[in-house]
């Protein structure tokens, strides 16, 4: 952090306690917090990505001076002030371009708006309600898109039929709520007559984004979960449910593991499709917007001289834009299997069983829970 930064951040600190102190935080706490606590949660938060000032989710567009509205409210602390409408402006719109270099501080949730704010829209239309203090969180970490949009963009277009009129459909990063909230929310691509699974929710004490993720830290303190999931040494190897739904053979590591081991089957049946069935390869390019891309050698990697806009995949088909939009949810919640493991699990299973309708795929010994 430079010299100027790091004003700012005490600046932003001040300013925030100031806020704390007057007014919002003290009321909504049984007690007023000890200010021995606060060198504590600002040294958290200074570890978190939120406060990362040079991350490229605040940084992006510097080069235009400005956060455009559509992008504000999720990469700019007066832009989410501006959706909260803390600013005195109308609630759930944003008015104006924000500013840039802006990270999410404290002012950011505590304030009176942030603190009220109980029930969030997701892009899909739906609405969530009885949020409490992960309302904040929700909000910015629902996506851009919905399986509807999905749904609407290959309306009308045969499944197998490519169309100009289809691009990629990105649900953008960190999707946590979307995945979380399952069925009730339709982030994901739902195949028609199949059943998802809707909002996980576990026990109730690990049931919201703030009860398993310090808010300040936005890290998950193992030991809370350790209590019940007994046996295993890191998150990641926690298991409820037995069977084999990678059809892998192995069921000793965590739900996680057979949620990567469908993703992995799914991307290699993306590419077997687009070769066999459209005869343009296809593969993708982890953090490379807009990640599939035309793969004109076929070896299933992009390569230096692959990337790039100009060559992003334009071949799509209704079938494969379905497999692929399910396949980024995925690859976009790194949490996805302490978030709503058995939606993600459906989602990837029904991908593999549609794009199985024209090729190759063999989902014998792997049950969709
Ligand atoms: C609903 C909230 C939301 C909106 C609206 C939103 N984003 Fe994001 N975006 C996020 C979140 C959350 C991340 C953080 C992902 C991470 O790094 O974990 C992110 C990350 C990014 C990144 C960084 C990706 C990387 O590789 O680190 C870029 C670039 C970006 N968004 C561009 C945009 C643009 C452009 C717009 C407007 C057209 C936009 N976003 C609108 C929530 C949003
Ligand atoms: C992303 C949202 C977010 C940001 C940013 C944030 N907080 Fe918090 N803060 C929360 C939530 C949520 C709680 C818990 C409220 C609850 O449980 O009802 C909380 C609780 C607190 C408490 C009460 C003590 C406690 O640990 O419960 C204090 C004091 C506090 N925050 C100060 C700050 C300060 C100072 C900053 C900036 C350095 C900050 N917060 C940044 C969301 C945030
Ligand atoms: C105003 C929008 C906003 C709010 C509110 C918000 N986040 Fe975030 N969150 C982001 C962005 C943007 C990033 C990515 C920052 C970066 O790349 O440095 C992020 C990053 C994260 C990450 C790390 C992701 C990674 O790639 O490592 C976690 C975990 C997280 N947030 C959880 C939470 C939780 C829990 C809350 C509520 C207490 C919350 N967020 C509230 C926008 C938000
Ligand atoms: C059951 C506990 C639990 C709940 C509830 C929960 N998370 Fe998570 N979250 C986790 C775990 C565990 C991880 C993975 C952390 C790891 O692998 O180290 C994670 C990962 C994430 C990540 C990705 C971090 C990264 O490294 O890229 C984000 C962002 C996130 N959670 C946000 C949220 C938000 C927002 C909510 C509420 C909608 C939420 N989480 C609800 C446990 C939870
Ligand atoms: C009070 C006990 C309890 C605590 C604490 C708890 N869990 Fe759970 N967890 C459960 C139960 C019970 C299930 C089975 C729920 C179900 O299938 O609907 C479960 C299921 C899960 C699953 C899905 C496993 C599978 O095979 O589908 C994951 C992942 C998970 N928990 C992660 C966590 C994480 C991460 C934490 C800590 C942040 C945590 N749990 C805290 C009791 C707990």
């Amino acid at each position: 952090m430079t010299p100027r930064h790091l004003t700012l951040t005490i600046v932003m600190i001040l300013f925030a306690w100031g806020f704390t102190t007057a007014g919002t935080l003290a009321q909504q706490s049984t007690s007023s917090p000890d200010k021995g606590e606060l060198p504590a949660i600002v040294h958290d938060w200074l570890s978190a990505p939120h406060s990362d000032y040079g991350a490229l989710a605040f940084t992006y567009w510097n080069k235009d001076g400005s956060v455009p509205p559509d992008c504000a409210a999720c990469h700019s602390q007066p832009g989410f002030l501006d959706y909260l409408g803390a600013d005195e402006s109308q609630p759930g719109v944003i008015d104006h371009a924000a500013a840039i270099n802006a990270p999410i501080g404290c002012a950011s949730c505590h304030n009176e708006a942030a603190q009220a704010l109980d029930s969030v829209a997701f892009p899909s239309g739906a609405s969530v309600g009885g949020l409490d203090a992960s309302a904040v969180c929700t909000v910015c970490h629902s996506g851009r898109q919905s399986g509807e949009d999905v749904d609407s963009a290959a309306t009308g277009i045969d499944a197998d039929t490519v169309s100009a009129d289809l691009q990629f459909i990105n649900i953008h990063y960190a999707v946590a709520a979307a995945v979380m909230g399952g069925a009730e929310v339709r982030g994901g691509y739902h195949y028609p007559g199949k059943d998802y699974a809707g909002r996980f929710a576990h026990v109730p004490s690990a049931s919201s984004c703030t009860a398993c993720h310090d808010p300040h830290s936005t890290q998950v303190d193992p030991d809370g979960c350790l209590s019940c999931h007994r046996g295993v040494d890191t998150v990641r190897d926690i298991r409820t449910q037995h069977d084999d739904f990678d059809g892998d053979g192995d069921i000793s590591g965590g739900i996680h593991e057979e949620i990567a081991g469908l993703h992995k089957q799914l991307e290699a049946a993306i590419r077997t499709y687009a070769a066999q069935s459209i005869g343009a390869p296809i593969a993708y390019a982890p953090g490379q917007y807009p990640y599939f891309f035309a793969d004109a050698d076929g070896d299933g990697r992009i390569g230096p001289d692959e990337g790039g806009y100009p060559n992003r995949y334009q071949s799509w088909t209704p079938r494969l834009l379905r497999a692929a939009y399910n396949y980024q949810m995925v690859k976009k919640d790194p949490g996805g299997f302490a978030h709503n493991p058995r939606y993600l699990l459906q989602l990837l299973h029904d991908s593999l069983e549609d794009l199985g309708q024209v090729i190759d795929v063999d989902l014998r010994g792997r049950p969709r829970p």
